[in-house]
């Protein structure tokens, strides 16, 4: 791949990329639409990175399925997929890490403490071997396009990132490869996640701006449902990730819950 990269880039072609785990969804195929509009070759990864995914977590049971994946690629243009396995991207004796101080800290951090030191450290190392111009992340995940813009800034990368807007099922549901795990009657649960965001969305319309009002709101109706248990919802600021005690400037919402096993996360602009 790396090489295939350097080749790419003397025969000044210009390489958009989409880092992934797999089990491709709408979501995915919406970033690569985006990656496809913004340079000559578009080049998507399927990796399912154990270096974010702690002892206990679903890395063993995380859904795969390469065919239906190479498929769904193709059909929106990938170029290049590239499939690395785990003793090609962490061989014997590999020992070096990227951690970033700050954004790592706060909302999914707080339960998952090594899930962005792998994150950061799989995504550099991607970007060394494929040498995009570009690389598009969802916002669904925005704790880690927060992290990864960071990290782009603070080692040089000299990488364009384009975040794309998270993609819903009709009933509103973020689109996740976790949903897979999701058993029918917890659906309703589940979609209280987007529910609390568009009620807080409302609330934030209608002139509150006291962010534990809001949040309280938001805890009443997650709770409201027997199988969910609530990580975090916070109101952050969209760059520091900080929380925020009043919605008198654009904000952040994000939240974490676990709906029965199987753990989501959502996010939506306030106050703007
Ligand atoms: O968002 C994901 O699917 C993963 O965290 C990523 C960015 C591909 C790194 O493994």
């Amino acid at each position: 791949m790396q090489s295939r990269a350097g080749q790419l880039k003397r025969a000044g072609r210009t390489i958009a990329f989409v880092p992934t785990m797999g089990f491709l969804h709408e979501g995915h195929l919406s970033l690569m639409r985006i990656g496809r509009e913004r340079a000559d070759t578009l080049v998507a990864s399927i990796f399912v990175n154990p270096t974010q995914f702690a002892p206990g977590e679903d890395f063993e049971a995380y859904p795969r399925d390469m065919q239906r994946d190479l498929a769904m690629a193709r059909s929106v243009g990938v170029d290049i997929v590239f499939t690395p396995d785990d003793t090609m991207m962490y061989a014997q004796g590999f020992q070096t890490y990227v951690s970033l101080e700050e954004l790592p800290r706060g909302l999914c951090g707080q339960s998952r403490p090594i899930f962005f030191r792998g994150v950061a450290t799989v995504v550099a190392k991607l970007f060394n071997i494929v040498g995009p111009d570009i690389a598009v992340f969802g916002e669904k995940d925005f704790q880690q396009l927060a992290v990864i813009r960071r990290m782009v800034k603070d080692l040089n990368f000299g990488i364009e990132i384009v975040g794309g807007p998270t993609v819903r099922e009709a009933d509103g549901l973020a689109m996740s490869s976790r949903n897979a795990y999701l058993r029918p009657e917890e659906r309703p649960a589940a979609l209280s996640l987007h529910d609390a965001l568009r009620q807080s969305q409302a609330m934030v319309r209608a002139g509150e701006r006291r962010a534990d009002a809001i949040i309280a709101a938001a805890e009443r109706h997650i709770a409201s449902f027997a199988v969910n248990t609530i990580d975090y919802i916070a109101i952050a600021d969209p760059d520091t990730l900080e929380d925020m005690a009043s919605v008198d400037r654009p904000a952040r919402m994000a939240l974490a819950v676990k709906v029965g096993a199987t753990r989501l996360i959502d996010n939506m602009a306030l106050g703007r």
